[in-house]
């Protein structure tokens, strides 16, 4: 069964508790909670009050997609934030290996995202210090965006770079995905699945949880 970690960027942020308790009900595994800076993306979200609050209300992992320059200096208030996986951006890292290390040197798994025009090839180097790679399937800042079908290559390489190097590195795809999409790209070779818009505009946002469960 794949991973869900529902989006909460799409959520009624009025109603955090009751979306919480929501999720907590639901089977979703995973808490997605996307960070942006205005700077890396164009697009300014949440940071670490909001995490800190969210944490108080699950016992589920708190996944962390952080969208912002410079993330090394932060990964340490994220970790008391509550974060268990932090994942920061090929894209803003001169030094990634670093950031990695010191993410699980904080005890959080490490993951790093990758966005729709960066190959997948450029993470041979580091796949073996990552936890998780988030595969972006939209350009990042919104959510709502529709899935760019390319990703499903990619996915498919990554999956058998993965897979030679034994790995047990964890494939999460972002952006765009529905319950259309969900099988090509659970087939293609990925474990877990972003979705936020779908989810939080459902009339049951529970019931479209069980439903990509049982993809
Ligand atoms: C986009 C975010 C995504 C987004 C997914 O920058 O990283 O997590 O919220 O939302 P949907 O499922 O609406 O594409
Ligand atoms: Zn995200």
């Amino acid at each position: 069964m794949p991973i869900i970690s529902p989006s909460l960027l799409a959520c009624d942020f009025l109603r955090l508790k009751e979306v919480c308790d929501m999720l907590n009900r639901s089977e979703a595994d995973w808490f997605h909670l996307d960070v942006m800076d205005g700077r890396f993306v164009p697009n300014i979200s949440f940071g670490m009050p909001v995490i800190e609050k969210i944490r108080n209300a699950t016992h589920k992992p708190c996944d962390v997609h952080l969208m912002i320059e410079e993330p090394g200096r932060y990964a340490a208030d994220f970790k008391a934030a509550g974060a268990d996986h932090l994942t920061v951006h090929y894209e803003a890292c001169p030094h990634l290996h670093r950031n990695l290390m010191q993410i699980k040197n904080l005890g959080m798994k490490a993951g790093v995202a990758i966005n729709p025009h960066t190959p997948v090839q450029l993470l041979q180097d580091v796949l073996e210090y990552t936890d998780v790679v988030i595969l972006m399937s939209v350009d990042p800042g919104f959510g709502g965006q529709p899935f760019i079908p390319h990703s499903l290559n990619k996915i498919r390489l990554l999956r058998e770079r993965i897979d030679q190097m034994k790995l047990d590195t964890i494939i999460e795809v972002d952006g765009g995905v529905t319950l259309q999409n969900g099988p090509a790209i659970l087939e293609a070779g990925a474990h877990a699945l972003v979705a936020g818009t779908i989810i939080f505009n459902a009339d049951q946002p529970e019931e479209m949880i069980r439903q990509f469960k049982h993809l």
